[in-house]
């Protein structure tokens, strides 16, 4: 019984795995659509599809498992196998967040069976190619890239399409009316393009739309009849040129969730209009459209809503009652409500954020008191004509203020003479943040789909002298990039008003800077002061993108502002234009200048979190000109050029005084990015200790090839009040001065825990064959990923050996690491490892303990790797290494003392040795 049983089992097998053969035999693409991919490749600029493996088996070269670390990257080609004559075919391709840097593929027409392409956030050019009109494309999503020219005839052929976006280009001219025969058509957008013209009235005919978007864009004319688009879930026009009134027919589009119409251009104003039967609705958006009259009741009857945005109109009464839904955002912002507050609101659910501010509410009905998530600034018409908001009562003015500058988003700081006020609060969708009695900010909204900036932002200054002021605002474009990358593509956009003057349509930093990072300085003239306020407000106006570099990047940046009495004597804000290129490594006030004056707040919270860690540094600040930087760097001279980082040169310089120095010049191509930099010079900074090369006030950046050691690491990971990972431990980073004594440099890649932390999720970042494979699989980021790159540097240094080129003789291990790690499993000695050119004159105790630790330390299992402070024990003979056991994986410190070990403290030689062997061609810190 037992026996047959096994036998059939067999059998049944062998069947399993003949089947399977044929299977993977059969299963591939014919020649022809391969051939039809290597040239898509090609076109497109997909340079690692590896055309050896089967497209279509699975492997990750062509279809890369979902990573969460980055959302939007997508690489996969889909085929369905199920042909008969078992064919496969390619159905679909997404390649999404590649800054692929090639065109649309022309090739595409020659795979028939392709239904779906999603090309979002590469960096494609040119337009779409003629060669598509023949494909049953049924989605095509465009978004993000920089397509240009007009929106091409043809595409009105591919009937099939169901799914359109152009989203975010550069398409210009006027809407084929050809798109009219798209009758399948359910999604169409076209946000972000520069389209012009009317819309064409064969759009009407897109019946089975469920989807339009037509925001931000140049268009003219009325908003169209809109009552045969019966389907429509959701519809978006904002700043899309267009001009009201929103047409009536909108009250067909019973099936309607999400509606935003915002900053209708023309001038006429409407009612608002009838939305009775339009139940289901769970955001809706009206911004300056110029509705007039009063809130209807019927939204109450919309028990879905969350997002309730009217702001920017003319409404006036009362607000209706809408106690009975649950709504989490309700703007109205910029109105005439002059009924009262309603009980339902002032003391109702303090979770859900409310802006009633800029309105004519009933003084009695405004409480005295300022709330997180209310917003009551100029709610109301005060008797006295001079208060912002009741609740500045608290913080009457005792004296005048001919100047107010203040540091938007950053920590105080000094410049020159000048002081800019610490401006650190995150920010909030309807918040009245009264700072500090004399300025404050007013904030308004949040962009949809994260909380980055505000839709409207007002800094005032108040106790101010009557009379002329001048107000100077610093912007710099900070968020996007400047390079090869879809990162690029966004463009930013808003308006400035001055005591409610638009003083600036449209304004865009980065075209008026020339750039990204570079700061732009305007300053506004005979500002006049009548009640002892002052209020600037920069807004959001629905023009610009809005996904770069991710959904819900958009709104109004401003870098620093200062409003001076024209009474008060002038001080000059000259000097800071004049040292925009240059910054001195270590020296804090330039970075300040460039970056550290700006909105981080509103930027990321991730920044954020950064800038908190650095608040409470006592930053040393000097302030050199560009003539001084030159003379110290004689005219950035090849000889002072001591190498090359990640933002351009660094040049050794001396100052007059005799005080040696390093510059970094900026350069324009760098590709490292401004966060780093900032990043970099935060942390160094802030940072004491004497194996740290920063602490010092110079740094370079040199190349040094596996020769030197580090100490310093403890420190960073559990003494230092900041504590951080370093995330880029390598030779290079490794810094020797004259006397030999190593030290950590370049921060730009270091993060820092807050106090509970000792963790995070990020994308991997760091330099090959130094990172440790659970950051690089899974961008899990603790401690134990520098404690894998310094076991890599220890095995560097014992052997001579860069760990990445496989030494002459060996080709069998990818990695100096992996041959140590097998000798060790196959227990064959160690000491063969050892620099060859040490000869005899090393202790092989020291040199095989040493390979023992970094063997500790490049375990792939994170837990079993020690803690830096342990290391620096085992290192010292304080735990024996048979003795070791991990034993508290992942805590952070504080339970060793003297964790930090020189040169001089550690007492084998080995290492001077070893130091000293290396040492003819390196470049010492002074
Ligand atoms: C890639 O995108 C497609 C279509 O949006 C989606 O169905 C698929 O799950 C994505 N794959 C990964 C790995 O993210
Ligand atoms: C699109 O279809 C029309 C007929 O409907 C045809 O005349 C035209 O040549 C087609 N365009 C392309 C590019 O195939
Ligand atoms: C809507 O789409 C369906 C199928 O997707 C199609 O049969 C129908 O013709 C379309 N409607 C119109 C008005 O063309
Ligand atoms: C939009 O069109 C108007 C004319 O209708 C033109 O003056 C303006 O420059 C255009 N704006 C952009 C951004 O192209
Ligand atoms: C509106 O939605 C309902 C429920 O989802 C659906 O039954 C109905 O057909 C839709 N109406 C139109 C005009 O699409
Ligand atoms: C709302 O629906 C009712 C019943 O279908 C209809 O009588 C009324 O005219 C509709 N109102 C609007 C504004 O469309
Ligand atoms: C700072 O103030 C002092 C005197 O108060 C003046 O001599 C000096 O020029 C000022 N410096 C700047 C940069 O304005």
């Amino acid at each position: 019984m037992k026996m047959i049983f096994s036998q059939s089992s067999v059998q049944l097998f062998s069947i399993l795995l003949v089947l399977r053969i044929i299977f993977s035999w059969a299963a591939e693409l014919p020649p022809h659509e391969v051939n039809s991919l290597k040239e898509v490749a090609k076109e497109i600029g997909k340079r690692d599809w590896d055309f050896r493996l089967n497209p279509c088996d699975g492997n990750p070269n062509w279809a890369t498992p979902a990573r969460s670390a980055m959302p939007q990257y997508n690489n996969t080609l889909v085929c369905d196998c199920s042909y008969p004559g078992n064919v496969c075919h390619v159905v679909a391709t997404y390649l999404k967040g590649q800054d692929l840097d090639g065109v649309l593929p022309p090739s595409l027409a020659k795979l028939p069976y392709v239904k779906k392409v999603e090309f979002s956030r590469n960096y494609l050019s040119g337009s779409i190619p003629s060669e598509w009109a023949s494909t049953k494309l049924e989605r095509m999503d465009l978004l993000v890239n920089r397509l240009s020219g007009r929106i091409p005839l043809f595409l009105g052929n591919i009937t099939s399409l169901v799914y359109l976006s152009l989203e975010n280009n550069m398409f210009s001219g006027t809407v084929p009316a050809e798109l009219g025969k798209l009758v399948n058509l359910q999604t169409l957008v076209l946000s972000a393009n520069n389209l012009s013209g009317e819309l064409p009235l064969e759009l009407n005919g897109l019946t089975n739309l469920t989807e339009l978007k037509l925001s931000s864009n140049n268009f003219t004319g009325k908003i169209p009849n809109l009552g045969t688009w019966i389907k429509l879930q959701k519809l978006e026009i904002q700043g899309s040129g267009l001009e009201g009134p929103i047409p009536a027919s909108i009250s067909f589009l019973k099936n309607l969730t999400q509606l935003s119409i915002s900053d209708l251009d023309g001038n006429s104003s409407q009612y608002f209009p009838d939305l009775s039967n339009i139940t289901g609705m769970e955001l809706l958006i009206f911004r300056s459209c110029r509705l007039t009259g009063s809130i209807p009741n019927f939204l109450s009857e919309m028990s879905r809503l969350r997002h309730l945005d009217l702001s920017f109109n003319n409404l006036e009464g009362d607000i209706p009652d809408l106690k009975e839904l649950d709504l989490e955002k309700m703007y109205l912002t910029g109105n005439s409500l002059n009924g009262s507050i309603p009980a339902w609101i002032n003391g109702g659910d303090t979770t859900h954020e409310i802006d009633l501010s800029y309105n004519k509410f009933n003084e009695e009905s405004v409480p005295s008191y300022c709330r997180e998530t209310l917003n009551l600034f100029r709610s109301y018409v005060p008797a006295s004509n001079s208060e912002l908001g009741k609740c500045l009562s608290k913080f009457p003015c005792l004296r005048e203020y001919s100047s107010i500058r203040i540091n938007c988003g950053g920590p105080k700081v000094t410049i020159g003479n000048l002081t800019y006020e610490a401006d650190e609060d995150s920010g909030g969708a309807a918040k009245f943040d009264p700072t500090s009695g004399f300025w404050g900010t007013s904030s308004t909204g949040n962009a949809l789909g994260a909380r980055l900036s505000p839709l409207s932002i007002t800094y005032y200054g108040r106790c101010l002298p009557n009379g002329n002021f001048t107000v100077t605002l610093h912007f710099a474009e900070i968020v996007f990039r400047d390079n090869m990358s879809f990162q690029s593509l966004g463009r930013r956009s808003f308006d400035v008003y001055i005591q409610g003057v638009c003083i600036f349509k449209n304004f865009d930093i980065r075209k008026e800077a020339g750039g990204v990072d570079r700061a732009v300085i305007k300053e506004i003239k005979n500002v006049v002061v009548t009640n002892t306020t002052l209020e600037i407000r920069f807004q959001y106006a629905g023009k610009g993108t809005t996904a770069v570099p991710s959904r819900g990047s958009y709104g109004p940046l401003i870098s620093a502002i200062s409003m001076v009495s024209d009474i008060s004597p002038p001080i000059s804000d000259k000097s800071i234009k004049t040292i925009v290129i240059v910054a001195v490594a270590g020296i804090v006030c330039l970075i300040l200048i460039i970056f550290g004056v700006e909105r981080l707040a509103f930027y990321m919270r991730e920044r954020l979190r950064w800038e908190r860690d650095l608040r409470g540094f006592n930053l040393q600040t000097y302030q050199f000109t560009y003539r001084q930087i030159r003379a110290a760097t004689r005219n950035f001279s090849a000889s002072n050029k001591l190498g090359q980082g990640g933002f351009g040169a660094v040049y050794r310089g001396t100052l007059s005084d005799g005080t040696i120095i390093a510059v970094k010049q900026l350069s324009q191509t760098s590709n490292q990015g401004n966060r780093e930099f900032v990043n970099e010079i935060g942390l160094m900074t802030g940072i004491q200790h004497p194996n740290i090369a920063m602490a010092t006030l110079v740094c370079y950046w040199i190349g040094l090839q596996g020769k030197t050691f580090v100490w310093g690491l403890a420190f960073l990971h559990e003494e230092s009040i900041l504590r951080m990972v370093h995330r880029d431990i390598k030779a290079a980073n490794v810094l020797l001065d004259r006397h030999l004594t190593p030290k950590i440099a370049d921060f730009g890649l270091a993060r820092l825990f807050s106090e509970d932390r000792t963790q995070a999720r990020t994308a991997p970042a760091g330099t090959l064959g130094y990172m440790a494979p659970e950051y690089a699989y899974t961008g899990q980021l603790t401690y134990k990923v520098d404690v894998f790159s310094f076991g890599v540097l220890a095995m560097e240094i014992v052997t001579g050996t860069p760990n990445v080129y496989p030494p002459a003789d060996d080709l069998e291990y990818l990695t100096i690491v992996h041959r140590a790690t097998a000798l060790q499993q196959q227990d064959e000695s160690l000491i063969h490892l050892v620099d060859s050119r040490l000869g005899l004159h090393f202790d092989a105790e020291e040199a095989l303990r040493m390979i023992r630790i970094a063997l500790l330390c490049t375990n792939n299992n994170p837990n079993e790797r020690p803690l830096m402070s342990e290391i620096v024990d085992l290192l010292q003979g304080n735990i024996n290494l048979q003795d070791y056991r991990v034993r508290s994986p992942e805590t952070g410190h504080g339970e060793f003392s003297n964790l930090v070990l020189s040169p001089e403290t550690y007492h084998g030689e080995f290492w001077n040795l070893v130091l000293r062997e290396h040492i003819e061609e390196d470049i010492y810190l002074e």
